[in-house]
């Protein structure tokens, strides 16, 4: 029930073009481009962040893309600026969906080894 209602909710939001749907090779050229750019370097291959707050988790759950956007394209303080003829909003739409196809990892309390060391 539970994954239908997920389902359901993923449905509508493709459909009404909230969510674009990525194929793998769209997911594979924004992993490229994420390299490519330097991203990682910063924000860890996975968009984990960067270390000791380096730079903050892109992934999993980006921003939605337009607030995505005016973040690369504006930077507040340490990022520098990729500009429109740098990244194009193309690349930068499959940089997002590389990072939003980035799946959440298992929270602690269901890993068994981790769940025996909680208090
Ligand atoms: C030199 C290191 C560096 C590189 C390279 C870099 N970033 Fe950042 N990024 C940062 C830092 C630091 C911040 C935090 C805001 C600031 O200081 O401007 C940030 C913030 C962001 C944010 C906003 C996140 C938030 O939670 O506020 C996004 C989105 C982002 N970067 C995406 C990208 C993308 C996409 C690329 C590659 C095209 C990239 N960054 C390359 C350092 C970097």
């Amino acid at each position: 029930m539970r994954r239908f209602a997920i389902s359901a909710a993923l449905a509508l939001a493709l459909a009404s073009g909230a969510v674009r749907a990525q194929s793998a090779d769209e997911i594979e050229r924004g992993r490229q481009l994420f390299m490519a750019n330097g991203c990682y370097s910063c924000h860890g291959t996975v968009g984990q962040g960067g270390e000791r707050s380096a730079a903050p988790r892109l992934a999993p759950g980006p921003y939605p893309f337009e607030a995505f956007k005016v973040l690369v394209r504006t930077p507040r303080e340490a990022m520098p600026r990729f500009d429109p003829r740098h990244v194009s909003d193309a690349q930068l739409q499959l940089i997002h969906g590389y990072l939003a196809s980035i799946a959440k990892g298992p929270v602690v309390a269901d890993i068994a080894a981790l769940r025996a060391l909680m208090p």
